[in-house]
């Protein structure tokens, strides 16, 4: 059991607008950035009169295009790539593990996925409450280098799932490939306003249309950038880090995008599912509209409340095995605002 606490995180000096970059030769693979940072301006009022509900927004047009949701039982294939230690997998599938563990303590990762079940396909089904670990695949010598392009994050699925030895499923229709590169891999735009991103692959490259995401570990590159509010960016002076739940600044960063860009697969795999924006290129999707927020009153600069372990680590969900998360709030289409598990009117939901 935690206690309620709230804190509060600077805003950033400067905010750069989300970069995308074309690729020469190939279709531009929309960038769909992700930093775990507050975005608008506040000076800090918890409650601010105009911000009720967290995110909500008269501007914020959350929109159908009729394509496919994940409505199929989801099962997530990891594929680590690079340098990764035993305990740090543990963390990850122990949240990926979480999705579906109904009897999972209040405010749960189980209860978290529910906003995500509120979408919809024009046939009426909901997104799956299933989410399942699948098989996963090493590729620990970095089969394709030590700097992947977005494009090339492509090419390690195919790897995979061709490979000779044990090659991972090919799932177009639950499946979710989730690519996450160890602290010394640099991938395209990583720290550049860009902590993970989530696409199809190509048929011409991979041979199917696979929803993918990749997340790095940030911790030796920018953690203060996608390890937030874990580590600081040097740019906030006198600021310190919160304490990571699990202990591993990098990856417990890292899980919140994970919770960020699998919520948005499932919704938006094909990207002609949900976001809002008028340019389907650039895509507002669930999670963006809720970055920063963890907990009521969350919006600006405020992370909203989240509660404090008896190790001083800093979380606002539980999942299996004991193990508690910080991951940020997703956008509620019935009552269009950012929620989460652990709002104290959670009973409204
Ligand atoms: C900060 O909040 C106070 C009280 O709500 C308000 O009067 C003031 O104008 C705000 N300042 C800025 C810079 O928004
Ligand atoms: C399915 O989505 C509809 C529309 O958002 C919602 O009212 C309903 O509660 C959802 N069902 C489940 C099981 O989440």
């Amino acid at each position: 059991m935690g206690r309620i606490t709230g804190s509060f995180l600077p805003q950033p000096l400067q905010i750069i607008s989300p970069l995308f970059i074309l690729i020469a030769t190939f279709p531009t693979i929309p960038a769909l950035p992700l930093r775990p940072w507050p975005h608008s301006p506040s000076n800090g009022s918890i409650f601010r009169d105009s911000n009720k509900y967290e995110g909500s927004s008269e501007f914020v047009h959350m929109k159908y295009h009729m394509g496919p949701v994940l409505s199929s039982p989801i099962t997530v294939y990891p594929i680590w790539y690079g340098n990764w230690q035993r305990p740090q997998k543990k963390i990850i599938r122990d949240f990926i593990s979480s999705f579906s563990a109904p009897r999972s303590t209040h405010p749960s990762v189980s209860q978290w996925w529910r906003t995500v079940q509120l979408y919809t396909d024009q046939t009426g089904a909901n997104i799956s409450n299933s989410v399942f670990l699948g098989a996963e695949k090493n590729d620990r010598l970095c089969s394709l280098g030590k700097r992947l392009t977005r494009l090339s994050v492509q090419s390690v699925i195919r790897a995979a799932i061709r490979s000779p030895s044990n090659p991972l499923p090919i799932n177009p229709k639950g499946g979710i490939y989730l690519i996450l590169t160890s602290d010394d891999v640099y991938v395209q735009d990583f720290c550049n306003n860009v902590c993970g991103f989530h696409y199809f692959t190509y048929p011409s490259i991979v041979g199917f249309a696979l929803p993918y995401a990749w997340v790095g570990n940030s911790e030796r590159q920018c953690a203060g950038t996608c390890a937030y509010p874990f580590a600081v960016p040097s740019y906030i002076p006198g600021m310190k880090a919160l304490k990571p739940p699990s202990g591993d600044v990098g990856v417990d960063g890292m899980v919140s995008v994970i919770g960020h860009e699998i919520a948005e697969l499932a919704t938006n795999p094909l990207m002609n599912g949900w976001y809002a924006g008028e340019d389907p290129s650039f895509p507002v999707e669930i999670g963006d509209l809720c970055e920063g927020i963890y907990g009521t009153g969350g919006g600006g600069s405020y992370m909203g409340q989240t509660m404090k372990g008896e190790d001083g680590s800093t979380f606002n969900m539980n999942g299996v095995r004991k193990r508690r998360f910080l991951i940020q709030w997703l956008w509620n289409p019935v009552v269009s605002y950012c929620t989460g598990p652990n709002s104290l009117d959670y009973h409204h939901l």
